[in-house]
């Protein structure tokens, strides 16, 4: 219905940085920033239909940029880890920038697409939209190939944000985009997530070793915590004894869904509040999801939005994703995009109440 853009702050080097409001007829409001292309907002109804935020993350830019946590942002080049910063393509060795436990690659490296203005172009209308494009150039991070990106945010009048992401490259390279915006169905500043029910349509996921690097092994989630293929409360199995859980703090996986990657995008995962009712409906043709629980949201020096503090497990993300570390795996999904080729997908957060 609308589309707004304000200022939102200035960089060191001058560069301004912008935030777009759009709103539909039904009275939600999702606001993105061009540093980033981060989801800085939802506002979405409760059962008794009052608005409430449901997205972490900060008021001013300069948390953006020193904040760690990703905060609501677009990652690329490649989605969570590249285990040895390392990987070999056609048969040759790439390196890509270490920003992780001083050997691995995390979510593009140390400037990723989290980090980058990107171009924003708004198109008003029922369903308002923001187009954002970049272009990485060849050997940008270490990973080989200039690449266009471009991601479509909409607001619908049902209340869905919608994802779209794209990209076309120049020589053949590797690639992983996603969002990592931080949920809280109960709002921002409502405290610990172990209440939401979750819902997954998976059933596998990737074990890891200590620093988060898969192992190679895709494991059934029968019988373990990891069986979220009947809907549960996040709590339930949150133990940190079992030692998949252990070495990550909590919930930090790839999760596989069923029959991987589809066509057009199928609902794959549901979180619900109960207490407020709230109910976020996940459809994406990607094959996997990284469900993350916040278990490193414990920043004391950037507090959230009005300075709630971090908090550990006080929000969670929903990465929909290819697998981390894909290329150094021969077992898991293919990664790689090729010149000529399109990569193509959707996500879709729709917002409603039980
Ligand atoms: C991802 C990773 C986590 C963590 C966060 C950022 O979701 O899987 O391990 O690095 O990003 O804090």
């Amino acid at each position: 219905m609308s589309i707004e853009k304000k200022a939102f702050g200035i960089l060191a080097d001058g560069r301004k940085v912008s935030a777009y409001t759009l709103r539909n007829e039904a009275g939600a409001k999702v606001k993105i920033i061009d540093f980033g292309g981060a989801l800085v907002q939802i506002k979405v109804p409760d059962r008794e239909g009052n608005n409430a935020d449901v997205i972490c993350g900060y008021d001013q830019l300069d948390s953006y940029i020193n904040g760690d946590g990703y905060q609501g942002a677009l990652i690329g080049r490649f989605g969570n880890r590249i285990g040895g910063s390392k990987f070999t393509l056609d048969g040759k060795t790439y390196k890509v920038s270490v920003n992780d436990n001083g050997v691995n690659s995390l979510h593009g490296g140390i400037c990723g697409f989290n980090a980058k203005i990107w171009n924003a172009e708004m198109v008003d209308g029922d369903e308002p939209r923001l187009i954002l494009t970049l272009t990485s150039p060849d050997g940008e991070e270490g990973y080989p190939g200039k690449l266009d990106v471009k991601v479509t945010y909409t607001l619908t009048a049902n209340n869905s944000v919608v994802i779209d992401y794209y990209a076309v490259c120049d020589k053949p390279t590797i690639l992983n985009l996603t969002n990592h915006a931080y949920f809280n169905l109960g709002g921002y500043n409502s405290g610990k997530i172990f209440d939401h029910k979750l819902w997954l349509d998976a059933d596998s996921y990737l074990p890891t070793d200590e620093k988060l690097i898969p192992t190679g092994e895709i494991r059934s989630v029968t019988g373990t915590p990891f069986d979220f293929t009947t809907e549960k409360t996040i709590g339930q199995d949150f133990d940190l004894t079992n030692t998949d859980l252990g070495l990550a703090g909590g919930f930090d996986h790839c999760f596989n869904f069923k029959g991987g990657e589809t066509e057009e995008p199928v609902l794959r995962g549901i979180l619900t509040d109960e207490k407020s009712g709230r109910q976020m409906k996940m459809y994406t043709n990607q094959p996997c999801v990284q469900f993350y629980s916040g278990n490193f949201l414990n920043n004391e020096k950037y507090p959230f939005k009005n300075n709630y503090p971090q908090g550990l497990q006080n929000a969670l993300c929903l990465e929909t994703q290819k697998m981390p570390d894909a290329i150094n795996h021969d077992n898991f999904t293919d990664c790689v995009l090729r010149p000529g080729q399109e990569y193509k997908y959707t996500t879709i957060y729709e917002f409603g109440v039980i």
